[in-house]
């Protein structure tokens, strides 16, 4: 026996979208505006986020190391079993909000849209890594991947990748975003931060 019971994930936000899209600083400012409103919110960010998570984030980021594709995308897995056993299922389970950079709806995108994987052998991986526990909502900061990448000062070994690359994941997010509509809300990132984060709220249901 795992666990006992799966917590609800309704209160588990993950921002998506393309490199440069702003997830971190969005995802910042919603988290501060959980807390300033008196609610417990675990940050969370991948791949990484604990200490395996972040070993493996090394492998997969510093460029030394180029795994396959199918290892890079079980990597990413990994890292987030962890993160989803340690942080999430726990931050749920006592009532918090989880706000994450990113999630397996990263993978669904990067690893088998951008590398070309079948989507259900990963969505089926991370299903098992995860434990079926997948974001309650999923905010995909949408942006022209031209412009995030412009945006980006240093890429990582993915972030490096071809503009043909980045739009595929681009795509790939829209479309994820489509046939999912009730776990999606897509906010115009090209905005201000303020607009964009007023947007997010309002969609969160969260006061202003
Ligand atoms: P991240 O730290 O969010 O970088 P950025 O802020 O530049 O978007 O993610 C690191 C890189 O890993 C990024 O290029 C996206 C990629 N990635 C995947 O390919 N698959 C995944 O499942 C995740 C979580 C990230």
């Amino acid at each position: 026996m795992e666990h006992d019971a799966t917590p609800s994930t309704q209160r588990y936000i993950a921002f998506e979208g393309v490199e440069g899209a702003g997830k971190s600083t969005v995802a910042d400012r919603v988290a501060a505006h959980l807390e300033a409103q008196g609610h417990t919110v675990v940050r969370v960010r991948e791949p990484g986020g604990t200490a395996v998570g972040e070993h493996i984030r090394d492998i997969l980021l510093d460029g030394e190391h180029t795994p396959v594709p199918r290892a890079e995308a079980a990597l990413f897995a990994a890292a987030r079993a962890h993160l989803v056993a340690e942080k999430v299922i726990p931050a749920l389970t006592a009532g918090s909000w989880v706000i994450s950079d990113r999630s397996a709806y990263s993978s669904l995108a990067y690893q088998a849209a951008g590398r070309g994987l079948a989507l259900d052998d990963i969505r089926r991986l991370n299903d098992i890594a995860i434990g079926g526990v997948w974001p309650g909502v999923v905010v995909l900061l949408h942006t022209d991947p031209a412009i995030g990448l412009s945006r980006q000062e240093v890429g990582d070994r993915i972030g490096n990748e071809s503009d043909a690359f980045h739009r595929t994941v681009a795509e790939a997010f829209d479309a994820l975003a489509d046939a999912e509509p009730d776990r999606f809300t897509v906010i115009d990132a090209s905005r201000s931060l303020e607009r964009v984060v007023a947007d997010v709220l309002e969609a969160l249901g969260v006061t202003t």
